[in-house]
């Protein structure tokens, strides 16, 4: 139908209970209780494999959603988001289980210190042959602050102080401290590494200082793909910078602004509009007809919790939802004038006749209902509407994308707005059609050019 070039899928998930479900865990046919066993993880994996998804997508949070009824209480009982494992610890794992499939790891950037951080990320390249992502958060959680040593979360604007001092302490460990040709494995000498090819970084910024050198040899992207999600001016721009992967804001109506600022944000740090996919987020539910669909859509709704939505909205909307009553309308709360600018904004662009309770449950339930062919349509719009992938949102595990592997994947294929197969090479080969490392215009090429001609300065 179409000569355009397939979507990139990825599977939005984390190492939780229940990421964005709320309820589906409770379900017969639901393996989300499984969340400690390899298994569970392993067959998923491969269940995404199977349906040639590109990513497995691991958000990841360091402390439970507590703004709501200010405590932590409400995430605990109802499992959202909390308990949540390790991702770096799984995914090796996983990578070792399957063959192409990408890993998309979320780790903020108060979470460890740029060296180690470095080092992880270059071992779990190279034993995934080239397949791991790195989404650069700088968190929303004040207790994820706490819980890494700060008093709370520090300022919006030192966190991306801080995201851009990490990245660029990162890029130079993985781009400009090994030579390609450093490694020799010269039996006869005895020689494995070329030392005068092993540079230190001699980073010294506003909140790190590494010296180095990276403890690894480079791994096959060198820079892990990155991805940052980001909504506020500040964060577009360090995303229009940084990132290769973005989400667009707005839902599918809200698309084409939301890629057109993307795209724009990139060429104004000097990148090509095409060096940034962008990805819309939709959630499935799937029937063979439009009346099973439905059925089932009902269903989960029911094994829904409106506590863990009002936990998680807290979270995003950066406020406690407690403060409003479920039964006042939307057009009563924007005349009483809601005091938080998230919450100010989510009411401005709702139906003022519906309650509050209602706004809650449509926003925790933004997903598709219906057959193949009709999730396939949609699919098909936000693609016309600009967005280079898909984030596959699920509301039961597995079977969101087991339906959506066995049932929507086909249609998609056959019109071509899914690969058939996998290309070959590294998840960045596979994704973009490039090279192995980033584009010589990203800031972490343009790091490694930069310290190359310092150290040739200094040789002269
Ligand atoms: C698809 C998607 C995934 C995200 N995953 C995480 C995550 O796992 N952990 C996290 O702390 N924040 C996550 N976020 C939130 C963003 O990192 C960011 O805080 C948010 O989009 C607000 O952007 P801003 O920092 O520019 O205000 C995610 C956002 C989106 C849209």
């Amino acid at each position: 139908m179409t000569s355009r070039p397939p979507l990139i899928f990825s599977a939005f998930n984390e190492f939780v209970l229940s990421h964005h479900d709320h309820g589906g865990w409770r379900r017969a046919d639901s393996r989300q209780a499984d969340l400690n066993s390899s298994t569970y993880w392993v067959d998923l994996a491969k269940t995404l494999e199977r349906g040639k998804f590109d990513f497995l997508f691991f958000a990841d949070v360091l402390a439970p959603y507590d703004l709501y009824r200010g405590n932590r209480d409400a995430a605990i009982s109802t499992g959202m988001q909390t308990p949540v494992n390790d991702p770096a610890v799984l995914i090796p794992i996983l990578a070792h289980e399957t063959e192409h499939l990408g890993f998309v790891l979320t780790e903020n950037i108060l979470q460890e210190p740029p060296y180690t951080f470095a080092r992880k990320l270059s071992t779990l390249d190279h034993l995934s042959g080239g397949r791991i992502a790195w989404n650069i958060v700088t968190s929303f959680l004040p207790g994820a602050g706490r819980n890494l040593g700060h008093s709370g979360l520090p300022s919006h604007e030192e966190r991306y102080g801080r995201a851009e001092d990490y990245v660029t302490a990162v890029y130079k460990l993985w781009e400009a401290s090994w030579e390609d040709d450093a490694v020799i494995a010269d039996r006869e000498r005895g020689i494995y590494t070329d030392p005068t090819k092993v540079h230190t970084i001699d980073h010294v910024g506003p909140y790190y200082t590494v010296p180095g050198p990276h403890l690894t040899t480079p791994s096959p992207q060198r820079t892990p793909f990155l991805f940052n999600a980001a909504a506020s001016g500040t964060g577009i721009g360090f995303a229009g910078k940084h990132a290769e992967v973005l989400f667009t804001t707005g839902g599918r109506q809200g698309a084409p602004a939301s890629v057109a600022q993307l795209r724009a944000a990139a060429v104004e740090q000097g990148r090509a509009a095409s060096d940034v996919k962008i990805f819309g987020g939709l959630g499935i539910v799937v029937g063979s007809t439009e009346a099973e669909a439905r059925r089932l859509d009902a269903e989960l709704r029911e094994t829904q919790s409106l506590e863990s939505m009002l936990v998680k909205f807290s979270g995003f909307w950066q406020e406690d939802l407690d403060r409003y009553p479920l039964t006042a309308t939307v057009g009563e709360l924007r005349e009483s004038g809601a005091p938080g600018p998230i919450t100010r904004q989510v009411l401005a662009g709702a139906d003022p006749s519906i309650t509050f309770e209602a706004l809650v449950r449509a926003a925790a339930n933004s997903h598709v209902t219906g057959t193949p062919e009709q999730i396939a349509d949609e699919i098909d719009a936000w693609q016309d509407a600009g967005v280079d992938g898909i984030n596959v949102q699920y509301l039961v595990s597995p079977g969101t994308f087991e339906d959506f592997v066995d049932h929507v994947r086909p249609v998609l294929v056959e019109r071509g707005t899914m690969q058939a197969d996998y290309r070959p090479g590294t998840v960045r080969e596979k994704v973009t059609g490039g090279g192995p490392y980033l584009p010589e215009r990203h800031p972490a090429r343009r790091v490694r050019a930069e310290l190359a001609a310092a150290r040739a300065e200094v040789r002269r």
